[in-house]
């Protein structure tokens, strides 16, 4: 099945959890990918990856011994990354964002030095948006970056308390127009 039809027919199942009528534009792809400094990242981490959008973005640019590892919720978008993105550098994880930390612990990884998030945050609950974000400022190393797109600045905010330093750019070819914020800890 095409990435957008899987993603429209698993939208309208579950649309709180998806977030998202299409998988993001090439511009806001763009946008994200360019704020990632691959060079000499162990880990890229991706939060939410749906079908594979960003992932595909990440690993042709990604070092040759970088690891991806995704964590995703949906079990069908699990299947359909496992069985259409063959890359030895690329784990799907069937598991939430909020267990970050635990799982990167099962696989001996300290922390990681980017983390990518396609995350619908604004249909989370606050609590449930301070952990995930907890988890992941808590889960980069000193220099490590966390990159997440949203449709509205709602987040922000919450963004400033947890991480030191938050930049955002404006990517108005997406349906919704998006931000992406870079930030920092
Ligand atoms: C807006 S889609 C983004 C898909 C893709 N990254 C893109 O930009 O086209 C959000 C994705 O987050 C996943 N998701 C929702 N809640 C999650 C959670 N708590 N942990 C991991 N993934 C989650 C959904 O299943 C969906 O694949």
């Amino acid at each position: 099945m095409k990435d957008s039809l899987l993603h429209l027919s698993t939208f309208l199942k579950n649309p709180k959890e998806v977030g998202a009528v299409a998988p993001s534009s090439k511009f806001l792809t763009k946008e994200v990918i360019s704020s990632i400094e691959f060079k000499s990242l162990n880990t890229i981490v991706e939060l939410g990856p749906g079908t594979g959008t960003f992932t595909r973005a990440i690993l042709e640019k990604a070092e040759p011994d970088t690891r991806v590892l995704c964590f995703e919720v949906n079990k069908k978008f699990c299947r359909y990354l496992s069985n259409n993105i063959k890359d030895r550098r690329l784990t799907v994880v069937n598991s939430g964002a909020e267990r970050l930390g635990i799982v990167l612990q099962k696989f001996k990884i300290k922390n990681v030095g980017c983390i990518v998030s396609g995350l619908p945050f604004f249909n989370f609950s606050d609590k449930k948006k301070r952990k995930i974000l907890n988890e992941a400022r808590d889960s980069l190393n000193k220099q490590g970056r966390f990159i997440l797109f949203q449709y509205t600045n709602g987040l922000s905010d919450m963004l400033k308390s947890c991480f030191a330093k938050v930049n955002r750019k404006f990517v108005p070819v997406n349906v919704p127009p998006s931000f992406v914020y870079i930030c920092e800890k």
